[in-house]
């Protein structure tokens, strides 16, 4: 009898139990206390930078992160139209405008050659999303960057530990950010981080993370800017520092996983992955792929209805920017062309990605996915 297979739970294999009864223990269950500033330093640390600021989901972490920048009404920020909806609403909590651009048709990242054309002088920043974990092409965000003037945001939410060129996502930018949802290769139950080398920026995110409160005077309780609440507590960062230890190794799994659905879909027509660069380490969060239902014999919602008439959970991918009710009323463009953006949100799907699926369960994933396909009609 075939077990269910999700497509996605978390791995706690390392010391989650052991920290998390130690800070329920000694009574230091709130943003007090050491986990915090240990999972903090952990994790920066393995993304490559300096500090780090833990806060309670990966959404306020692009919004504090903005927030640190000055970024509000008036400005323009450039994100891909293919990402999930919190890259866009971060940037609308802060009153900016997000402004799209199409994904590129084989990274399914920003595509680098699209986001000159959408600059202008209110553009303030850019967000690259290392989109599924497969890091973006830093160098030409950089230098667009650079040239004028902007800032850059990562949104790491997908790559905890993906490299390009030898160095960590979230280290390219101002300020990094990571979200540590039960899905993610490294996991908080919900969670998030901001990461920076610029001891300003710590600073900045540190105290809009909690309140305005001052950071290096006495508590008077006289606020002088609007803060929020956005810290973590010690028993998620308790498990996120368990995690943290365990980074390489959940890595590692998933990119083996991604390698094994490769080789067992390479032969079945009408499947399309994800490109992963030369220089780049993608550290594949989820498996998503793209069906070309003329190859296939069979759309994208059909193979899922299969999938699950098999026993295997699947999930779309996301709709695009351009198509969300939401972001009609900040002024952005719902009617301009996103043909890739469209065709990943029609036609892609994930298959089960957690750390710990089993050889078994990927090799049956595929077997029916492949046994499925027109050749086999
Ligand atoms: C690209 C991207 N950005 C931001 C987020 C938001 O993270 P969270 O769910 O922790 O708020 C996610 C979450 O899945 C994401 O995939």
């Amino acid at each position: 009898m075939n077990e269910f297979i999700p497509v996605c739970e978390p791995m706690l294999a390392g010391n989650e139990v052991e920290y998390v009864s130690e800070a329920v223990k000694t009574g230091w269950i709130s943003s007090g206390g050491k986990y915090v500033e240990k999972f903090e330093k952990a994790f920066s640390e393995y993304s490559g930078c300096e500090y780090g600021v833990a806060v309670c989901n990966g959404t306020v972490a692009l919004h504090l992160a903005l927030t640190a920048l000055g970024i509000g009404e008036g400005d323009e920020v450039i994100i891909p139209s293919f990402t999930m909806i919190a890259t866009a609403f971060a940037v609308c909590y802060t009153g900016a405008r997000p402004v799209f651009v199409d994904a590129d048709p084989f990274t399914w990242n920003i595509d680098v050659t699209k986001i000159e054309e959408k600059i202008n002088t209110k553009t303030k920043a850019i967000i690259p999303v290392h989109i599924f974990g497969n890091p973006c092409a830093m160098d030409q965000i950089s230098e667009l960057a650079k040239r004028y003037n902007l800032f850059i945001v990562e949104d790491a939410a997908e790559a905890h530990g993906a490299e390009y060129k030898g160095k960590k996502t979230g280290s390219f930018s101002s300020i990094g950010c990571f979200s540590f949802f039960a899905n993610k290769n490294l996991t908080t139950g919900e969670g998030g981080m901001v990461v920076t080398n610029d001891a300003g920026y710590y600073d900045k995110c540190r105290y809009y993370r909690n309140m305005c409160f001052p950071l290096n005077a006495p508590r008077n309780y006289i606020h002088e800017e609007i803060g929020f609440n956005y810290r973590m507590s010690n028993l998620h960062a308790a498990i996120g520092l368990a995690q943290t230890e365990k980074a390489d190794e959940y890595k590692k799994l998933r990119i083996q996983n991604a390698e094994k659905y490769k080789f067992y879909l390479k032969d079945c027509p009408g499947i399309i992955f994800q490109k992963d660069e030369a220089d780049s380490v993608n550290v594949h969060w989820m498996n998503a792929i793209l069906i070309n239902p003329e190859e296939y014999g069979h759309t994208r919602d059909e193979l899922m209805i299969h999938l699950k008439e098999n026993k295997i959970d699947s999930r779309l991918l996301f709709n695009g920017m351009h198509r969300q009710p939401s972001m009609q009323k900040f002024g952005c463009d719902m009617k301009g062309e996103y043909p890739v953006t469209d065709r990943l949100a029609d036609n892609g799907l994930y298959l089960p990605s957690a750390s710990s699926l089993s050889d078994e369960s990927i090799e049956r994933i595929c077997d029916v996915t492949v046994g499925f396909a027109k050749h086999n009609l």
